[in-house]
């Protein structure tokens, strides 16, 4: 069934103020949802489709969905907080999502620093927020996949991804427009915590952090490094420790794998 605009803003909070578009077939939802910044509409927008053309992961990967079973959407933002602060966007939204996910279903769900959503070991969620700086208005578009009703997973992701229909055992087919919303509800109540209260969002980031505490591989610029992880830090940076007791400050960049 393709996904319904009344059915989201149903199940919107009233003072969410939220402005929902659904389409059927586009590019990517986070392009047409730069375009719109581009254009200058208003913070606050959100571009759902049922089915991605060009669907954009990170790193340069494609992100690629069945037609109908998933969530796909971009959310155009224009935050009032200093742009210094911008970055916290992605430790927001993954709270958002984790926490929209388990007001809807009876699952527990975590982190993989930064963008990443897992349950069970294994890839329910993923989020890419890319910032436009321009003299007219800057904005953040925050792209968010989740991984709803697919139960086959191309060869190369069997063994790393899940969806919420695997996890919850689930016979029928999950409605999307209530978790939409669940997750856009987060959002509204996390960002509000952009400044002040961003103390409160990191103890619960760390809280379900997959990778704190753990030995991990990390890639930067080409160079593999080796260390636990310590932190978190208030950028959102994950604060590494090495064998020799040296920390090192990692940011987005960087691709982090906990070793066996
Ligand atoms: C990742 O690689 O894990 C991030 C994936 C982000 C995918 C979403 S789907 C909706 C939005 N539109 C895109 O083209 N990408 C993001």
């Amino acid at each position: 069934m393709s996904l319904s605009v009344d059915a989201i803003e149903r199940a919107l909070d009233p003072d969410g103020v939220w402005c929902c578009e659904v389409h059927d077939e586009i590019t990517s939802t986070s392009d047409l949802a730069k375009a719109a910044g581009m254009a200058g509409r208003e913070s606050r927008l959100v571009i759902t489709a049922d089915s991605q053309t060009a669907g954009r992961g990170q790193r340069s990967n494609r992100w690629v969905t069945p037609r109908g079973l998933d969530l796909m959407f971009s959310v155009l933002l224009r935050p009032a907080v200093t742009m210094v602060l911008w970055p916290r966007i992605t430790t927001l939204a993954a709270l958002a999502v984790c926490r929209g996910i388990e007001d809807k279903l009876a699952l527990r769900v975590g982190i993989k620093w930064p963008n990443d959503i897992y349950c069970e070991g294994k890839k329910l969620s993923g989020l890419l927020a890319e910032t436009t700086v321009r003299e007219q208005g800057s904005f953040i578009v925050l792209g968010i996949g989740i991984n709803v009703n697919t139960t086959e997973f191309p060869a190369e992701l069997v063994e790393s991804a899940t969806s919420l229909k695997l996890q919850t055992n689930a016979i029928m087919p999950l409605p999307r427009e209530p978790i939409l919303a669940a997750v856009l509800n987060q959002l509204s109540r996390a960002i509000v915590q952009w400044d002040d209260g961003f103390d409160e969002i990191l103890l619960e980031v760390r809280d379900r952090s997959i990778l704190l505490g753990k030995n991990v591989r990390a890639l930067l610029d080409g160079k593999t490094v080796f260390g636990r992880v310590r932190d978190i830090d208030h950028d959102g940076h994950l604060v590494l420790e090495h064998l020799d007791g040296s920390t090192q400050i990692l940011s987005s960049a960087a691709e982090v794998r906990p070793m066996p």
